[in-house]
């Protein structure tokens, strides 16, 4: 006999203006297991596991938590049925401490009803150091990393008496070292008997982590496999529908002349006498642990930060970049890995966000040419394959990954020199990461010079021609891929 589920999801539909976001949908989730939910950019996973916490209604279907029938119509509800969620984008206060955030309307309160801080703060700190993180519990939220960010949410979901844990992409901004702990977290939990519903594009994390896998397609239920009886290929053929032969296509292209050069760069606290350069056609990859100030170095490079000594040369001619307006000018582009915030436009449409760079380029005597414009973003939105019912949707109403896409999209358009790509895949489901890849071999087959920061190291082997390994703000290390390994680039990132 089966034993009944701890959860049972079925028939689940729900639509959005223009868009059907599932379609009988199904998932189900035993007690101690992790099911990994799996499915492209816009399959319905955020909006699945919404309505399982009470944040969306569903339009028709049924919840039964062991074979119970529950409605779940707000948050409150699901928390009283020990469903909890880390959301994909990060729901903290940023004007509060950490502690504030994470006990945020359920203070603890001492005898003379007033708030309980030390107990706050004392359970903050134990949550924390679980966690293996360093964040103080009366830190700022709006001071800490994303990284730190997500940390504090994933403390704030600990917190609670949790029989249901569901994960929507939590490692997206986590070091290795985080993430090692989140893991065992995670193990730890579902020992225990907690169910956890774990979404993420990182495949390496479902064979570490999974004991079962659940795929959806368009907003629909494709099915549930055991981990160990099935393989990546398999995996992906359910999601998209189709095999991928190649995971990095990477395109050698004709390497030119020397088209960015960065000299003795120093910034206060975090970067140090950076020197390197760029070809024409040259992909170089920059690797390192969080921290070690990669993003740094794009953020000086394209004028977003201002740098303290250095010098920036573009077609070896010297720039002064001390605004991002002066970088798109000299021909830098800068996809930033905190799209979110310094990426996006959430309340400006599809089509608005995509211009918002290179509007210069659609101007003529001081009008804006709207069929160069509208051109532009139809071909963007076809060729990154953006999910969405037109250019004109909100960007706030994509999902996480088409979002990211948004912002690719966006700087492909201002036709860079130069373009500095921050973790440029984050978030991006295998398909698309795929086409992104293949959009970067275009833009080098043209002559241009790509930087691109990532923390995933298949990533850096698979695109890069040359690779640069950051540690503590310097360049500790560069090599051609040929002569890399995932070792080698750990041991300079480690400071050896
Ligand atoms: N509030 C909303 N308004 C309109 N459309 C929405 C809204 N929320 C989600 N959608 C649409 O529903 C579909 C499913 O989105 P969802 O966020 O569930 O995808 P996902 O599987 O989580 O994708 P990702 O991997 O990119 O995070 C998408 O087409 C998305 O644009
Ligand atoms: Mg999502």
């Amino acid at each position: 006999m089966n034993s009944t589920p701890l959860l049972s999801m079925k028939g689940i539909s729900k639509s959005f203006p223009g868009v059907k976001a599932l379609q009988d949908a199904e998932f189900s989730l035993l007690a101690g297991e992790v099911n990994f939910l799996l499915g492209e950019n816009g399959a319905g996973k955020s909006t699945l596991m919404k309505i399982l916490s009470g944040v969306y209604s569903k339009d028709s279907g049924e919840i039964r938590i062991n074979g119970e029938l529950v409605e779940i119509n707000n948050p409150r509800k699901a928390a009283a049925h020990g469903i909890v969620i880390i959301h994909q984008e990060m729901n903290l206060v940023p004007e509060l401490t950490v502690m504030e955030n994470i006990y945020l309307g359920r203070e603890p309160i001492n005898f003379f009803g007033f708030i309980d801080m030390e107990t706050m703060k004392s359970r903050t700190a134990k949550l924390l150091q679980q966690l293996g993180s360093d964040i103080g519990s009366t830190d700022i939220v709006s001071n800490l990393s994303i990284g730190e960010q997500q940390m504090v949410e994933i403390a704030k979901a600990l917190s609670y008496e949790t029989k249901i844990l569901i994960m929507d992409e939590p490692t997206a901004a986590l070091t290795e070292r985080e993430t090692e702990n989140l893991f065992q977290i995670v193990r730890q939990l579902a020992a225990s008997g907690v169910g956890i519903i774990y979404i993420s594009h990182r495949m390496e994390e479902l064979f570490a982590l999974s004991n079962r896998v659940t795929v959806m397609r368009d907003g629909a239920y494709v099915g549930a496999v055991e981990t160990k009886a099935t393989t990546f290929d398999d995996l992906i053929k359910m999601m998209v529908g189709r095999d991928i032969t190649t995971r990095f296509p990477k395109q050698a292209a004709q390497i030119g002349p020397e088209i960015l050069r960065v000299e003795l760069l120093s910034r206060y606290d975090q970067l140090e006498d950076i020197s390197f350069s760029v070809r024409a056609g040259e992909i170089v990859g920059i690797a390192g642990l969080m921290g070690a100030g990669r993003t740094e170095l794009g953020r000086a490079i394209f004028g977003a930060d201002p740098m303290d000594k250095g010098n920036i040369f573009i077609d070896g001619q010297k720039c002064s970049i001390n605004s991002p307006a002066d970088g798109i000018r000299a021909g830098i582009g800068f996809i930033t890995e905190d799209r979110k915030h310094q990426g996006l436009v959430l309340e400006m449409s599809v089509g608005e966000n995509m211009s918002l760079a290179s509007l210069a380029y659609f101007c003529v005597n001081g009008f804006i040419n709207a069929n160069k414009e509208s051109e532009m973003i139809k071909e963007n939105i076809g060729r990154l394959k953006i999910r969405t019912p037109g250019a004109v949707q909100l960007v706030k109403n994509l999902s996480g990954g088409n979002q990211q896409k948004v912002v690719i999209g966006k700087w492909l358009a201002t036709y860079p020199k130069v373009l500095i790509m921050d973790e440029p895949t984050r978030g991006v489901d295998v398909g698309a990461k795929a086409e992104i890849y293949n959009i970067m071999n275009m833009l080098t087959a043209a002559g241009v010079g790509i930087v691109m920061i990532s923390s995933e190291l298949p990533e850096v082997l698979g695109m890069s021609d040359r690779i640069l390994v950051m540690h503590r703000g310097r360049i500790a290390g560069e090599m051609a891929v040929q002569e890399a390994t995932q070792e080698k680039i750990m041991a300079y990132a480690a400071g050896g």
